[in-house]
């Protein structure tokens, strides 16, 4: 009984964050020129890195400096992704 109740215990608590990213391409609004991010070509990166603990939905306006801080910085420290301007803006 009590590994049934630890076995469940463990299923629920996976269930409860192993929701899949959307497929579709998520275009981030900024006046430097839209970016497009995808969630297929991050799919190694743990949700909470972006999203924050709990369920991930939608962040909305990242602005810039949570922007940057996020994106660039590991994009420059795994030297992987886009680190200049236009890159990652679109006009
Ligand atoms: C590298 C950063 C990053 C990672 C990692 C990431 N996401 Fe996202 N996610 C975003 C961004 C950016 C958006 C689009 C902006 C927004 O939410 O409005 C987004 C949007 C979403 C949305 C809202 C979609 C919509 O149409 O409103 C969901 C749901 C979501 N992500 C789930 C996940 C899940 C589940 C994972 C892990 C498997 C994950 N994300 C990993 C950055 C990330
Ligand atoms: C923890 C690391 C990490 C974070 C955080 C991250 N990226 Fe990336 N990004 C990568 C890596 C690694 C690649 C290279 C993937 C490849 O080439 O397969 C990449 C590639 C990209 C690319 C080029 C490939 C494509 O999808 O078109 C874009 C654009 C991009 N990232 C945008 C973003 C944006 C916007 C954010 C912030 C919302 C972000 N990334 C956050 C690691 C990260
Ligand atoms: C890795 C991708 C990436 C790179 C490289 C990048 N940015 Fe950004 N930038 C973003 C994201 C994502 C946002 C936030 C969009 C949002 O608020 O949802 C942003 C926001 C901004 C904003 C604020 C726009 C607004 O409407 O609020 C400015 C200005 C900006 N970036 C300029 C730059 C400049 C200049 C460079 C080069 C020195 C640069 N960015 C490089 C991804 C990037």
């Amino acid at each position: 009984m009590k590994r049934l109740v630890l076995v469940l215990a463990v299923l629920f608590a996976t269930s409860a964050f192993a929701a899949t990213a959307p497929k579709d391409a998520k275009v981030l609004e900024a006046k430097q020129g839209n970016v497009t991010f995808k969630h297929d070509t991050h799919a190694k990166v743990a949700c909470e890195k972006c999203h924050g603990p709990g369920e991930a939905k939608a962040i909305g306006k990242m602005g810039k400096e949570k922007a940057h801080a996020l994106c660039q910085a590991c994009h420059k420290a795994e030297a992987k992704g886009p680190t200049k301007c236009a890159e990652c803006h679109k006009k």
